[in-house]
């Protein structure tokens, strides 16, 4: 891993909470991903399954978490089930954990190859008389593919036809929502290499530049600190391409006059910083460019305030509405009758502002969290609203990562990375020759 180690202790905590909201007699299982196919003998580069990972810190392929509080004998109340590794696998792929190592990483003192699954899972499977599968029940999820843990609940279900099934997601949705002290650190860590890539553009932005160039210097910077390199598939959109939300192509010239929309950030240790900068390509906002920008700083500094502990999901995201609204009337870009004879499922700023403001971001860029139950402290949310005029060839989105603090306005792990479009101007004036 490219990343420090992280502290053994954090996994622990992850694990006891887990744990103390298990049914009696019952095991938990989670898998590790896929390394998924390309095509002949490529594959993709491995991401770690990150339930997984938040309950083990276990970073590597063919590996099983078994959690058992009940079990009768001891050892056996948590298992890590790690890939064999071998002289001949130490050659061709490297240093993989070895049974001492996983320990170390994850706290687990049982450790055993995977190729005793089988056999030890069975045996505890008498033991108990509920199983926890780890479904993935994401808002937003549209998995096709069958995942290793897919095919593990279909076998068991099988082989274990008279057991109780549980499902684990509800537990780790609340429980990854709100982040420990370790993991706030690792998402500043990854906002502040955000923030060196956002630096080091500034300098290379000018008329001519190719959006894959920009795309390219964030890279560089990422991986020169320690980072695996972007959480998601980064934005880099000029002109009108901001108005393409999920414009990834990132293969157009920018061209003087236009803005530059970048929804990029980088994942350190497998957290996510998210962050979206929009900035003028030769330097300097034109009037209405800085106008509709400053109307898009004032919606994301008023919506910030509001992700206090207590506010609702639902209603936060109606009173962004609302101060949107007030926004696009300012610009001329909404009428008072628009918003008049405006359908109240489908107000009439979802015209140039058509995607959510905020959601949790952690191990996942679109993170695991609770949505239907009040905000509480150190839940980590984006802040992300945007203006969209395809007419004008023009799209701002600014985009933060905050943390909600017991008291007062939420932290903002972005503060350092220029926002102020003063600030942007003078950057991107000072260092050119
Ligand atoms: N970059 C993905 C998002 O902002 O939600
Ligand atoms: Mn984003
Ligand atoms: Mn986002």
């Amino acid at each position: 891993m490219k990343y420090d180690r992280i502290p053994r202790e954090l996994f622990i905590k992850n694990r006891k909470k887990f744990t103390a909201r298990m049914k009696p007699s019952s095991l938990a299982v989670f898998n590790s991903n896929d390394i998924y196919p390309i095509g002949a003998d490529s594959t993709m580069p491995f991401q770690q399954q990150r339930d997984l990972f938040y309950l083990s810190g276990a970073d590597q392929e063919e590996t099983i978490l078994l959690l058992f509080p009940d079990a009768v004998e001891e050892k056996h109340q948590e298992i890590l089930f790690v890939r064999e590794t071998n002289e001949h696998i130490a050659v061709w792929e490297g240093e993989k954990l070895t049974k001492e190592m996983a320990t170390e990483v994850s706290g687990i003192a049982t450790v055993y190859w995977l190729s005793d699954f089988k056999k030890v899972f069975y045996g505890l499977m008498t033991e108990a008389e509920t199983i926890y599968f780890n479904t993935n029940e994401h808002y937003r999820q549209a998995v096709e593919t069958q995942t290793r843990e897919d095919r593990f609940i279909i076998q068991c279900k099988k082989d274990f036809p008279a057991h109780l099934w549980a499902r684990s997601s509800p537990i780790l949705q609340e429980l990854r929502g709100v982040k420990e002290p370790e993991e706030l650190q690792l998402l500043q860590a990854a906002c502040d290499i955000t923030e060196k890539g956002f630096r080091r553009i500034l300098d290379k932005v000018r008329p001519g530049i190719w959006e894959y160039e920009v795309e390219a210097e964030y890279l560089h910077e990422f991986i020169r600190r320690r980072s695996r390199g972007f959480a998601y598939a980064p934005i880099i959109a000029s002109g009108n391409n901001a108005n393409v939300l999920h414009y990834v192509l990132n293969n157009n010239q920018c061209r003087d006059g236009e803005l530059l929309l970048m929804d990029v950030g980088a994942e350190y240790a497998n957290y996510s910083s998210d962050m979206t900068r929009t900035i003028p390509v030769n330097g300097r906002f034109t009037k209405r460019q800085r106008q509709v920008y400053e109307a898009v700083l004032r919606v994301k500094d008023a919506a910030t305030k509001m992700l206090v502990p207590g506010t609702l999901w639902e209603e936060y995201h109606k009173e962004v509405g609302k101060i949107m609204t007030s926004e696009l009337l300012g610009l001329g870009l909404l009428t008072k009758a628009d918003v008049q004879r405006e359908d109240k499922d489908k107000p009439a700023y979802k015209k140039y502002f058509m995607h959510g403001t905020s959601h949790h971001l952690g191990l996942d860029t679109h993170d695991y969290g609770a949505l239907k139950t009040p905000m509480k402290p150190n839940m980590v949310f984006t802040v992300e609203p945007g203006i969209y005029i395809p007419d004008e060839q023009l799209g701002i989105r600014l985009e933060d990562d905050v943390v909600i603090r017991d008291k007062g306005e939420p932290f903002n792990l972005m503060r350092n990375i220029p926002i102020d479009p003063e600030e942007i101007e003078a950057l991107m004036n000072s260092g050119k020759s």
